[in-house]
């Protein structure tokens, strides 16, 4: 029991390092690591990142590859609750979810931009800033909006 609020706190400070704006990107991949997020090589992540996930669950692991760049305020959703409301009760349909996020590598994440569980992020995107994307995104694919949406593909002579 002991060991597991040791858990708990550790983990906290861990993300609070992780996304502060004090810190830069290679110290808060240091620490984000430690919560068993995975980082490829060269990542880079801006100040204030949001991660909604309980440690220790593979059920909502990040996964994020090689050279992906993370602006500013960017939130990785892998779960939601209901805590103590009573929706849950009169409202089962509205569902509590998980599940992982997988970014490919060289993808760029604009500012503020949500992604929800279940998604991956196909590689060499642009995701638009304050963009929420609720589904996988396939490779070379613009997405900007709520819900992203495709505005635009890399041309396949440029691949
Ligand atoms: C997604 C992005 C790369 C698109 O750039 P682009 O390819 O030059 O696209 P355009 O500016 O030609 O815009 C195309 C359309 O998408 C819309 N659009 C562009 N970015 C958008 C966004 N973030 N959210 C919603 N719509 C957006 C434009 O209004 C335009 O709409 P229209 O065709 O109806 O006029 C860019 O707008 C963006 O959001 N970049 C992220 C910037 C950022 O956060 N940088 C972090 C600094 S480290």
């Amino acid at each position: 029991m002991k060991y597991k609020l040791f858990l708990a706190i550790t983990h906290k400070i861990f993300y609070a390092i992780g996304s502060n704006k004090l810190t830069s990107s290679r110290i808060r991949i240091f620490f984000l690591r430690k919560t068993g997020i995975i980082f490829g090589k060269d990542v880079h992540i801006n100040d204030g990142i949001i991660i909604l996930k309980r440690w220790g669950y593979k059920r909502t692991q990040i996964v994020i590859e090689d050279r992906v760049a993370i602006s500013s305020n960017v939130s990785f959703i892998c779960e939601t609750t209901h805590h103590h409301s009573k929706l849950k009760t009169i409202f089962p349909e509205f569902r509590v979810l998980d599940g992982k996020i997988h970014i490919c590598e060289d993808t760029v994440i604009g500012t503020g931009a949500i992604i929800m569980p279940n998604v991956t992020i196909g590689k060499m995107s642009v995701i638009g800033a304050g963009s929420v994307i609720t589904k996988d995104v396939g490779p070379y694919s613009v997405v900007v909006g709520v819900p992203g949406k495709v505005i635009k593909k890399i041309s396949d002579e440029k691949k």
